[in-house]
């Protein structure tokens, strides 16, 4: 496993287990417990995913039978936009712990910026306060565009330390991330193997044959070899030890070239600019 680093100093594993569209479910607490018996030291949720109680199970189980203390792990919830405003986030935030079983959470994410600026910025301010008493190690937003971070950093104090986004070789996104380059703001990924379409792609599946690996390792490493932290979602015991299986290869810098030509802006999931979560 590698790690990235925040500006803040803390560090956060390049490669964690995606769980969206998992149900509360023994199948979630079963995938969780797989990923973290494998290797994985990092998983995504959010309240909106309703799956925070199985989560918090995989985790309490995996942690029991691996024997690896909790500071090892790294979790991430979100906060969703119907808890949004200052005084919401902490009871939002308490809430998560509660499911989850824990004391703390390593990253506490904005799920989506909304478009309404200013309940945006005043949120944002209840995400600080979380930080500032140390009931949290990391902040950050998602689904973040330029604009919305242009709004944020003019008003606030602390840096989110990263953006979680749709990325992968149909989504470039290479305006978003040169921009969080120079913020020194980490980018992450999300729906990194588009919800699996991109499996089907005849381009990444040549380039899986060239390398000897499969499409999802390809895909997966590529989102590594640019910097940017990756949560593939399987419940697929195999497909999640496959899907760490990535360690141990790189990229060329023609199959990158070839991969990010495959470039068409086009987004599975909705418009940050647009989306009100409704
Ligand atoms: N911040 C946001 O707004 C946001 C939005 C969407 C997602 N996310 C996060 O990002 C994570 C990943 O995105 P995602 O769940 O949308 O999609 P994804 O990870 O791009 O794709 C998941 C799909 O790919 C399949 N799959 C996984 N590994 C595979 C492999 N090695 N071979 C073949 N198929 C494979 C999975 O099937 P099985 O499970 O059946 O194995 C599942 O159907 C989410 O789970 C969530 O944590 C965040």
């Amino acid at each position: 496993m590698e790690n990235i680093t925040f500006y803040n100093g803390n560090e956060m594993p390049i490669l964690g287990l995606g769980t969206f569209r998992v149900d509360n479910s023994d199948q979630c607490k079963e995938a969780v417990k797989h990923a973290i018996e494998s290797g994985y030291r990092h998983i995504d949720t959010a309240m909106i995913y309703e799956n925070e109680e199985k989560v918090g199970e995989g985790i309490a189980e995996a942690l029991e039978s691996t024997g690896i203390d909790r500071s090892e792990l790294f979790i991430t919830s979100k906060l969703w936009l119907a808890d949004y405003g200052r005084d919401n986030v902490a009871d939002a935030y308490a809430t998560s712990l509660k499911k989850l079983g824990l004391d703390y959470l390593d990253l506490y994410l904005m799920h989506w910026p909304g478009t309404d600026e200013a309940l945006m910025i005043d949120t944002w301010q209840g995400m600080e306060d979380l930080y500032k008493d140390n009931k949290v190690k990391n902040i950050g937003v998602s689904n973040f565009e330029p604009s919305h971070l242009d709004a944020l950093l003019a008003q606030v104090s602390i840096k989110p330390v990263i953006n979680q986004v749709e990325f992968h070789p149909y989504l470039l996104q290479q305006k978003l991330r040169n921009y969080l380059e120079v913020q020194n703001i980490h980018a992450e990924s999300w729906s990194p193997l588009m919800n699996a379409q991109i499996l089907e792609d005849e381009t990444v599946q040549q380039v899986a044959t060239e390398i000897g690996k499969t499409p999802a390792q390809v895909v997966i490493r590529w989102n590594i070899d640019h910097g940017v932290v990756v949560i593939p979602k399987s419940v697929t015991p195999s497909r999640i030890e496959e899907n760490l299986n990535v360690f141990d290869f790189k990229l060329t810098t023609e199959q990158i070239e070839k991969l990010d030509q495959l470039n068409e802006d086009k987004r599975i999931g909705p418009n940050p600019l647009e989306f009100t979560g409704e």
